[in-house]
């Protein structure tokens, strides 16, 4: 009974220095967010995270410890890029651009580089209505789909410091794009019809490119969106031969100013 109050004791003694070390550490990971904002240096670093794992493991004196240490440091490190994206973005990232132009894949990669919480507003259509796209549109039409989809913005209304992926047609009502813009910025990933149309050949998931998917077909839709995707964006990104991580980066370049 008394070595387990003993090493209770130790544990206890350990967290209290933990606590103040880790709020330590936290302050100066703030300073470092001030200083490479003022001097224009770019702020996600992932080399910089490979050097803190390497250094710390080169610390441990029980090897057999490596492990659980890394996973203790992959988790302080996602706090850490967090809390930058918190000062960095108290708005939602909000992302639009027609059918396969990259969104959901570009949302989920700057939702791991920025820890930054991530929805894509087709799914919360599926999720609150229990339906899939397809049986949407095959039940209520294009009509009562836009409806549901109003919704879902609607309740997004609340949130802040995430990412949002929106269906290609969101642009189409502009009451959409009000609400939208009241606490986010809209970022357009604009593709060409042809790398569009390569994107979404052999794809079955659309309603809207579903019966004759030709190129001709994709064009008149997409132009005739264009002006409208283009009046919602606060940012535009060329997303045609880049990568989706070049995609993420460039976002947040942009987001941040030009020289970050
Ligand atoms: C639509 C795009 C789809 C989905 C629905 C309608 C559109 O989302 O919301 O099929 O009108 O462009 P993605 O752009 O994510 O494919």
């Amino acid at each position: 009974m008394k070595d387990l109050e003993h090493c209770r004791n130790i544990i206890d003694d350990c967290d209290k220095e933990l606590v103040t070390i880790f709020e330590r550490r936290l302050k100066a990971v703030l300073g470092v967010l001030e200083y490479k904002k003022e001097k224009k240096l770019p702020i996600f670093q992932p080399e910089r995270e490979q050097d803190v794992l390497k250094k710390v493991n080169s610390y441990l004196e029980d090897d057999e410890l490596s492990s659980a240490l890394e996973s203790l440091y992959r988790q302080i490190l996602k706090i850490s890029r967090k809390l930058q994206s918190k000062y960095l973005f108290p708005y939602n990232i909000i992302l639009i651009g027609f059918m396969g132009s990259g969104k959901t894949s570009v949302g989920k990669e700057l939702s791991t580089l920025l820890e930054m919480d991530y929805i894509d507003t087709d799914e919360l259509i599926i999720k609150n209505s229990g339906l899939s796209i397809d049986q949407i549109f095959n039940t209520y039409g294009e009509i009562g789909f836009r409806k549901l989809e109003k919704e879902v913005i609607e309740g997004l209304q609340d949130n802040k410091n995430t990412i949002i992926s929106c269906g290609g047609g969101v642009v189409l009502d502009s009451e959409n794009i009000d609400l939208l813009k009241n606490n986010g910025r809209l970022i357009w990933l604009k593709a060409s019809p042809l790398e569009t149309y390569n994107r979404l050949l052999g794809d079955t998931s659309r309603p809207l490119l579903k019966n004759n998917f030709t190129i001709k077909k994709l064009t008149n839709l997409l132009n005739s969106r264009l002006a409208l995707y283009e009046y919602a964006s606060d940012i535009i990104v060329d997303t045609d031969g880049k990568s989706i991580q070049d995609i993420a980066r460039e976002i947040v370049e942009k987001l941040l100013g030009p020289n970050i």
